[in-house]
């Protein structure tokens, strides 16, 4: 398929974000309204009626205007040949937790990459009516007015955010040292619950950086292009190229970007972490 023109990621865009808007009245009248909550294998990785229904009307947008683009949904998996050029990433409810508790962070977060690069980006959080989005070329938003990541200069005058992949009893690798080690040397490290709304909080200054392992590309395809077209940075921990299937990211603000990277690739996991 060929290159998407400007008049093309602006059609992809406003698809994107009816999808998002059409979870997101899904997502508000669910809230408060379940009365099951499943896990899906992991301790802690939920899944209820909402992000069911939220992902059946975000496919069922995209299916209607785009039929010849692949899907990979967070619910239901793979639509379409995943070697398609174009390929949506979308997560139906992004802050499972947060939402089974009635805590108002989560988001639904819809992304296209185009041959494995985040091109259009579209995250709704319906607590706070806040719609982030941006396209490869054409700058981000928030409720349609411009946005741009933070002027913070150094990580110790910065404010961060991070997460903690559903593997985090199973792995030394759980990100609890990193999260210590940066909440000395910083304002201090937020743990959102919503690794997209992270991401846009990045993009619009709220946050100066974020870093987090074990995403899967329905969390970050969004949230990446968004992160990027606000003028932020996004690589690999070590600042290598970011590449969507590792599961680990580094987006910040640009400023502190190298800061952050030297402190990051040198924390070594805590040996043991046992609960008294
Ligand atoms: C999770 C959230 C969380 C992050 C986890 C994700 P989910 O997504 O984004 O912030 O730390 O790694 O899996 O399960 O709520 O869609
Ligand atoms: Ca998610
Ligand atoms: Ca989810």
């Amino acid at each position: 398929m060929s290159v998407p023109s400007t008049q093309d990621l602006q059609i992809f865009l406003d698809i994107a974000t009816e999808a998002a808007l059409a979870a997101g009245v899904i997502l508000k009248d669910y809230c408060g309204q379940l009365t099951q909550i499943e896990e899906k294998g992991r301790p802690g990785d939920l899944v209820t009626v909402a992000d069911k229904a939220a992902e059946a009307a975000i496919l069922q947008v995209l299916e209607r205007h785009l039929p010849e683009h692949a899907i990979l949904a967070e619910e239901s998996g793979q639509h379409g040949d995943l070697s398609n050029s174009y390929l949506w990433a979308i997560d139906p409810l992004d802050g499972t937790t947060n939402y089974a508790h009635q805590y108002p962070f989560f988001a639904a977060s819809i992304g296209l990459l185009y041959n494995g690069q985040p091109i259009v980006g579209a995250i709704y959080d319906p607590s706070h009516d806040d719609l982030f989005r941006a396209a490869k070329g054409l700058g981000a938003t928030c409720n349609r007015r411009p946005i741009q990541v933070s002027q913070t200069q150094t990580l110790k005058d910065s404010l961060l955010v991070t997460g903690f992949a559903y593997d985090r009893r199973e792995t030394i690798d759980n990100n609890y040292a990193e999260f210590c080690h940066l909440t000395h040397l910083t304002h201090g490290v937020r743990r959102g619950g919503a690794a997209s709304i992270d991401l846009a909080y990045v993009a619009c200054g709220r946050l100066d950086g974020y870093w987090e392992r074990g995403l899967s590309p329905w969390d970050l395809a969004a949230g990446v292009i968004i992160v990027e077209e606000a003028g932020g940075k996004v690589t690999a921990y070590d600042t290598s190229p970011f590449d969507i299937r590792s599961g680990h990211i580094l987006a910040t603000n640009n400023k502190i970007h190298q800061e952050l990277s030297d402190r990051l690739v040198k924390i070594q996991p805590l040996e043991q972490f046992e609960p008294v």
